[in-house]
Formats: C-alpha cells, sequence, structure tokens
C-alpha cells in the first residue's frame, strides 16, 4: 500500500503541472482538469487525511486553517465558472494562488507534523483510503 502522504504529495505535484500547462497554453480545458482533480484532492483529504490528523496531532486549529482554505478554494472555483475571457485568466491565476498558498503550508506543517507523529500502519492505511475515496470520485 502507497504511503498516505507520499499520495498527497503526489497529486500536489500534478496539480501544480497542470496550472503551468495552463499557464503556458491558456487552454481551457485543463482548467476544466485542474477543477476534477481539486475536487478529488479535496474529498481525499476531508475522507481520510483530516480524520487522521484529528486523531493524531490533536491540533484544532491547524484542522480549522486547512477547512477554511478548502472552502476558499472551492469559493474561487464557481467564481471561476462565471467568467470568460481576460477575467477568467485572472480567476485561474487566483485559484491558484489559494491553492499554492494551502499546499505550501500542509507540506510545511501538517503533512511533516504527521509523518512525526503517525505510526507506518497508520499511514499505510491512510494511503488504502485515499485511493477508496478517489474510486469514489472517480
Ligand atoms: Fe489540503
Ligand atoms: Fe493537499
Amino acid at each position: 500500500m502507497p504511503n498516505g502522504i507520499d499520495l498527497i504529495l503526489a497529486d500536489h505535484q500534478a496539480v501544480s503541472a497542470a496550472f503551468d500547462a495552463f499557464e503556458s497554453t491558456l487552454d481551457a480545458t485543463i482548467v476544466a482538469r485542474i477543477i476534477d482533480q481539486l475536487r478529488a484532492h479535496d474529498d481525499a483529504e476531508h475522507a481520510a487525511l483530516y480524520p487522521l490528523a484529528a486523531i493524531v496531532l490533536e491540533d484544532a486549529a491547524l484542522l480549522d486553517a486547512s477547512l477554511q482554505a478548502h472552502a476558499g478554494v472551492k469559493r474561487q472555483i464557481d467564481h471561476l465558472r462565471a467568467q470568460e475571457g481576460a477575467p477568467f485568466v485572472e480567476a485561474v491565476a487566483g485559484l491558484r494562488a489559494l491553492v499554492d498558498a494551502h499546499v505550501a503550508d500542509e507540506e510545511k506543517r501538517l503533512l511533516p507534523a504527521l509523518q512525526a507523529a503517525a505510526t507506518e500502519r497508520q499511514l499505510d492505511e491512510l494511503g488504502g483510503r485515499i485511493l477508496q475515496a478517489k474510486q469514489r470520485v472517480g
């Protein structure tokens, strides 16, 4: 079973690469793919990552900040869907700024804390739950 933290990091890299691809091509179909990737990642983190972090870390403020960041990303996706042309490109840039900030925070605080505090077995189970959550979405 893949380690859950590695799966989360792989998702972060895939989304970042997709934003890069949009910035160099301005191909709107890439944005549809980014939105799907973000939705699947949001589902997996809510179903698996944050519940484990709640048990292992007991850091309510950190979890709350994460949930708020995810809510902000969802609001920006709703906003972006209503845009066209230059405002659309601007809204994608705004989405990327929100995603990048949250990913940087997650990789700096939550994931290292979880890596340190969780057992190997919990991280393997996290991997299994993330894959399951993704199958439900896909
Ligand atoms: Fe997150
Ligand atoms: Fe994440």
